[in-house]
């Protein structure tokens, strides 16, 4: 499945995800700048913080209880399609999915 993430430098990057694979993880391996994810995707940092395009909203799904209060402490500021990538697992029901990572992490 494909990812289209777009990065704070506003450069637009379409990469291939494993299944089974974090949005994060697939960022990471693909050098794509913006996400830190210092913990690795042990859901304790919020530094991997990106915004689900609405479109894609519905199919990823909403934040876990944990994943949820962790938003509350990302740098930048908290929006309703917020979600921590290191918590979507790509599928292929989520093929062609849209984030924008966020600004500051
Ligand atoms: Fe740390 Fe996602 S990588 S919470």
């Amino acid at each position: 499945p494909k990812i289209i993430l777009r990065s704070p430098d506003g450069n637009t990057h379409t990469v291939d995800a494993r299944v089974g694979a974090s949005v994060m993880e697939t960022a990471v391996k693909h050098g794509v700048p913006g996400i830190v994810a210092e913990c690795g995707g042990a859901l304790s940092c919020a530094t991997c913080h990106v915004y689900v395009s609405d479109s894609c909203l519905e199919r990823a799904g909403a934040a876990e209880d944990f994943e949820d209060e962790m938003l509350d402490d990302a740098t930048s500021e908290r929006r309703p399609n917020s979600r921590l990538s290191c918590q979507i697992r790509m599928s292929d029901e989520l093929d062609g999915l849209e984030v924008e990572i966020a600004p500051e992490q």
